[in-house]
C-alpha cells in the first residue's frame, strides 16, 4: 500500500483525477491500486514465468553439457541390416575425446559396417549415434559435410587420385577447407615424412605402390586434425615396420586428443599398445570389449567375467 502511497504523490494526472472527483485520497488510491492489481500480477506472473522457464532451460542445457562433456561417440542399441542381413546387432559403446580403440572380429563381424555408420555413410536403422556433437539420428543431408569436418575416415578400399601428386593428394584436404597456402605446405610436408613419403611427394600417386597409396590415404585423412579418426584396415598393405609407424602415427594424433579407431585383424598391433581399448565384434554383436566397467560378451565356453556391463551406458 506504502508503494501506491508513493506513486500516487509523483503521479501529477492521478492527483488531477483526485481534485475532479472528490474521493478521499487513500480510497483512490485504493481504487487506483485494484485496477492495477490485475496487471501487475499478470506481469509479475510473466516475469517470474520467463525466469523459471529460462532457469529450467539453463539447468536442461548444464545436464546435458555435462553428460557430454567428453564424450565423442555414443551408440546406443544400434542394429543395421542389409536386406534380411543383421550386419550389426544390438551395440552400445561411449568413447570419450583421446580414446584409442581398436576394433576387431572376424572377417564379416560388423566393423566396416559400424565404421560406415560413424561416418554417416550409413543411416542410421535401429538405436542412436551421437559422433562429435553430430545427432546422426536426425543428421540432415546438408550437415553431412559439417560432421565430416569432424570425422576423418582411412577406407579399406582406399582411393587415391591417380593423376595427382601425392602432395596434391593431400593438399586436397586441407584446400577444400579454406587453409592458406603457406600452411598446406607445412602441415602436407610434417604428414608425409611422418608416413616416410617424403620422397615420392612429387610422384603421381597412380604410380606408387599399394602401400604407399595406402599411406596416401592416411595421410588425407590425418592431415585434417579431425576430432574423430576411422580407419579400417589401415595397415592391410603395409608391412610390419611401416604398419607400427602408421600406428605410432596414429598414437600421435591420439596424444593431441583426437578419438582414433582403427578396425584390424592384426593381434601384434593390438598387443603392441596396452593402453588402448579394444572391443571384438562377432556376427554383428560386440562379443568383448576389454576396458573397465564394460559388459564383455563372451563365447558360451569361456567364462564370463565380474562386473560385467554395456560399453556404453543408454538412456533407457
Ligand atoms: N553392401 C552390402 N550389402 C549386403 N551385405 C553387406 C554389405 N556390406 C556388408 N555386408 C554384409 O554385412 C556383414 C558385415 O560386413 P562388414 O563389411 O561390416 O564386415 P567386416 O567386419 O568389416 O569384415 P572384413 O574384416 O572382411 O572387412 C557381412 O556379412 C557382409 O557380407
Ligand atoms: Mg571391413
Amino acid at each position: 500500500m506504502a508503494a501506491i502511497e508513493r506513486l500516487w504523490r509523483i503521479l501529477p494526472g492521478c492527483r488531477g483525477a483526485s481534485a475532479f472527483f472528490p474521493l478521499p485520497q487513500n480510497m483512490f488510491a485504493r481504487l487506483l491500486a485494484r485496477a492495477a492489481l490485475p496487471s501487475a500480477f499478470l506481469a509479475s506472473f510473466r516475469r517470474a514465468g520467463r525466469a523459471a522457464l529460462l532457469r529450467l532451460i539453463w539447468r536442461k542445457v548444464k545436464k546435458l553439457s555435462g553428460k557430454l562433456a567428453g564424450k565423442m561417440l555414443k551408440l546406443c542399441h544400434v542394429s543395421y541390416n542389409f536386406g534380411s542381413h543383421w550386419a550389426l546387432k544390438d551395440c552400445s559403446l561411449t568413447l570419450n575425446k583421446g580414446d584409442f580403440l581398436f576394433l576387431s572380429g572376424p572377417s564379416g563381424a560388423g566393423k566396416t559396417t559400424l565404421l560406415r555408420l560413424l561416418y554417416a555413410s550409413l543411416p542410421v536403422q535401429r538405436g542412436q549415434v551421437l559422433v562429435a556433437g553430430f545427432n546422426l539420428n536426425t543428421l540432415k543431408a546438408r550437415e553431412v559435410p559439417l560432421l565430416r569436418r569432424q570425422v576423418s575416415v582411412v577406407f579399406q578400399d582406399f582411393k587415391v587420385l591417380p593423376h595427382r601428386t601425392v602432395f596434391e593428394n593431400v593438399a586436397l584436404a586441407l584446400e577444400v577447407r579454406g587453409v592458406p597456402a603457406p600452411v598446406v605446405r607445412r602441415r602436407v610436408r610434417a604428414v608425409l615424412r611422418g608416413l616416410g613419403l617424403e620422397k615420392r611427394m612429387d610422384a603421381k600417386a597412380g604410380s606408387i605402390s599399394g602401400g604407399e597409396q595406402q599411406r596416401v590415404a592416411v595421410a588425407r585423412s590425418v592431415v585434417v586434425n579431425p576430432q574423430v579418426l576411422l580407419a579400417d584396415e589401415p595397415t592391410g598393405n603395409l608391412d610390419p615396420d611401416l604398419s607400427v609407424r602408421l600406428m605410432d602415427l596414429f598414437m600421435q594424433f591420439n596424444a593431441y586428443g583426437t578419438t582414433v579407431i582403427v578396425a584390424t585383424h592384426s593381434h601384434t598391433l593390438i598387443k603392441r599398445n596396452p593402453a588402448a581399448k579394444v572391443l571384438l565384434l562377432d556376427e554383428g554383436k560386440i562379443t568383448y570389449a576389454n576396458w573397465p566397467g564394460a559388459r564383455i560378451f563372451r563365447a558360451p565356453d569361456a567364462p564370463a567375467p565380474e562386473n560385467a556391463r554395456m560399453p556404453g551406458r543408454c538412456p533407457s
